[in-house]
């Protein structure tokens, strides 16, 4: 049986947990380079409606406004910080729109033909169950682009959870970080498109990014996985907690001359609606 990989999340997003759109776009063009890659492959000529789930500060679906500027294209996200910065960009696309919206809660409508979702789906709880009902709404030949980090073995993912079950956080933290099991084993996406009736390829890959500044690792964490940890904790343990995470991190990413090599493997699954 295939097991599914965990991260830790909360299912409950407390003010602490809510995405900083200005932490989170410090790496903006590291993150925009599997999206680049991802829409690569979908070869939708002239699409009427364009929908981007989890669109986060809309710097990627912004991408997509200009590629099919005939298309109508909505963002959606839950967090109204993420949104607000989306919706302030400079030089906005006429064609683009933002709408706030739980992704669990959406259902493709008829005449979308393009659904991307790009490091968005990991944090959905049951995505797999949740994308299976996607499918069986979509339109014929529609297209559906997902990408989601495979990030539970990386050094800072794992030493993430293994200071999260530490004797010092065990208690504080244990009952409150659910073990998301949203990440799914690269054949089951496939699976999924195949059992579906879509066209399908799934492929993985490992970026090698090479980050700059004192803690870029630490810096690229807390704009994802570390915030629902830190959302946990008090003012005090937070800092402690990140303390001890740093030199943890600092051990297993060394700074050399030209920077902070940060591999990082990322899932991408592309099909389209027989
Ligand atoms: C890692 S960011 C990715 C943003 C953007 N897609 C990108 O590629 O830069 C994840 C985004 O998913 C959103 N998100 C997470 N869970 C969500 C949910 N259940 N419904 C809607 N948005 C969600 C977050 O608010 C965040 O903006």
């Amino acid at each position: 049986m295939l097991m599914r990989e965990t991260v830790p999340v909360t299912s409950a997003e407390s003010p602490r947990a809510k995405w900083d759109p200005q932490i989170y776009d410090r790496f903006d063009q590291e993150r925009a380079r599997p999206f680049v890659d991802l829409i690569s492959h979908v070869l939708a000529p002239s699409p009427t409606r364009v929908v981007d789930l989890g669109c986060g500060t809309g710097s990627t679906t912004a991408m997509l406004a200009r590629r099919w500027p005939d298309a109508e294209v909505l963002g959606i996200d839950s967090s109204s910080e993420m949104l607000a910065k989306a919706r302030s960009m400079p030089d906005l696309p006429a064609n683009l729109h933002f709408e706030q919206m739980d992704i669990a809660a959406w259902m493709p409508e008829r005449g979308v033909e393009v659904i991307v979702t790009n490091a968005a789906l990991q944090w959905v709880p049951d995505s797999t169950a949740l994308m299976l009902q996607w499918f069986a709404s979509m339109d014929q030949g529609a297209w559906f682009a997902m990408q989601v980090p495979h990030s539970a073995q990386l050094p800072s993912h794992v030493l993430l959870s293994r200071l999260v079950g530490s004797d010092r956080w065990r208690d504080v933290l244990g009952k409150g970080i659910r073990a998301g099991g949203t990440v799914a084993p690269v054949a089951e996406y496939l699976e999924l498109m195949f059992a579906s009736g879509m066209e399908a390829q799934v492929w993985e890959t490992e970026y090698q990014h090479v980050l700059n500044g004192e803690e870029p690792v630490l810096d690229w964490v807390r704009g994802t996985s570390l915030r629902p940890v830190l959302a946990k904790l008090s003012a005090d343990d937070a800092e402690l907690f990140e303390q001890q995470y740093s030199a943890l991190l600092r051990e297993a990413y060394p700074r050399s001359a030209f920077g902070t090599l940060y591999p990082f493997k990322r899932i991408f699954a592309v099909g389209r609606k027989r």
